[in-house]
């Protein structure tokens, strides 16, 4: 798929992860509306790129998806690829009674049920493109779970499910929408630095295998090291999940 000249929504696109997709899209030609909660972080990052604006909107609040969507299908109508950024985790261990339901809820409302509604309620947008994309951004512990972040690891598990069978379903009904899924190990930005995010990669190549993977139709996007985990270990749940604690917990 060709990344020129697209029309590009991407959810918490102010900072990290999508702030980088937004800066290749929108060098691109293409262009782009980056959303978060934080009207001054959006203003930052959509003055430091081309062709981008911005829209103030929490992806967990069902009245701020509806202003969102009115707002794309009436200023944006040849919407044709949705990013899946925005994202919520809670570092802890389980059994230290941290609030376990509240910490889940979050979660899984932010990275799986807001993702779910969104892309439901844009789906009829991207469907008269010729050409259009999803792209739902999870995780290496997507794959396998790890001890620090133990629920976030189960909202993205959830998410690469959602992302797979609406994939085959949209396939199935001849549609021309496309779908991503994005699957970054630790990545250096302020989301990590409470797990080590400062050993992780430059948020940059992520957007960059990103951008690599649309030209080349990889709908599977395993970045850095969650290619060798997922090539060398998904042969078996427990040794994944092993491979991926060593040393922790
Ligand atoms: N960093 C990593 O190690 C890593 C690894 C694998 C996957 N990921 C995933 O990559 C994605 C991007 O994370 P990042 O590392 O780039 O972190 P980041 O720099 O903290 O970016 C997260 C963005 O999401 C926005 N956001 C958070 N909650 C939101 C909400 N309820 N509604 C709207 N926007 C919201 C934040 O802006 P506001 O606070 O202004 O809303 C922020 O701009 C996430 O889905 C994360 O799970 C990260």
């Amino acid at each position: 798929m060709n990344t020129a000249n697209k029309t590009v929504l991407i959810t918490g696109g102010g900072s990290g992860i999508g702030f980088e997709i937004a800066k290749l899209f929108s060098r691109n030609g293409s262009r782009v509306i980056i959303t978060g909660r934080s009207e001054a972080r959006l203003k930052d990052a959509a003055a430091k790129l081309q062709n981008t604006g911005y829209f103030v909107a929490d992806v967990t609040k069902a009245e701020d998806t509806d202003k969102l969507v009115n707002h794309i299908n009436t200023s944006y109508p040849t919407l044709d690829v949705l990013i899946n950024n925005a994202g919520s985790a809670s570092a802890y261990n389980l059994g230290e009674n941290a609030g376990i339901f509240e910490k889940a809820s979050e979660e899984i409302l932010t990275n799986y049920l807001a993702v779910a509604r969104l892309t439901e309620k844009l789906l009829p947008l991207l469907n008269k493109q010729v050409e259009a994309a999803v792209v739902n951004v999870t995780s290496i512990v997507a794959l396998a779970p790890a001890f620090t972040i133990p629920t976030y690891s189960a909202s993205k598990a959830a998410l690469r499910s959602f992302t797979q069978i609406l994939r085959f379903t949209l396939d199935k009904q001849g549609s021309s929408v496309k779908v991503f899924e994005l699957m970054p190990p630790l990545v250096n930005t302020d989301f990590s630095k409470e797990i080590g995010g400062e050993n992780g990669i430059a948020p940059e190549v992520v957007a960059q295998d990103l951008l690599n993977a649309f030209e080349s139709n990889t709908y599977e996007v395993h970045v850095g090291q969650t290619a060798d985990f997922y090539k060398g270990f998904y042969a078996g749940t427990e040794q994944a999940v092993a491979a991926l604690n060593q040393g922790r917990g």
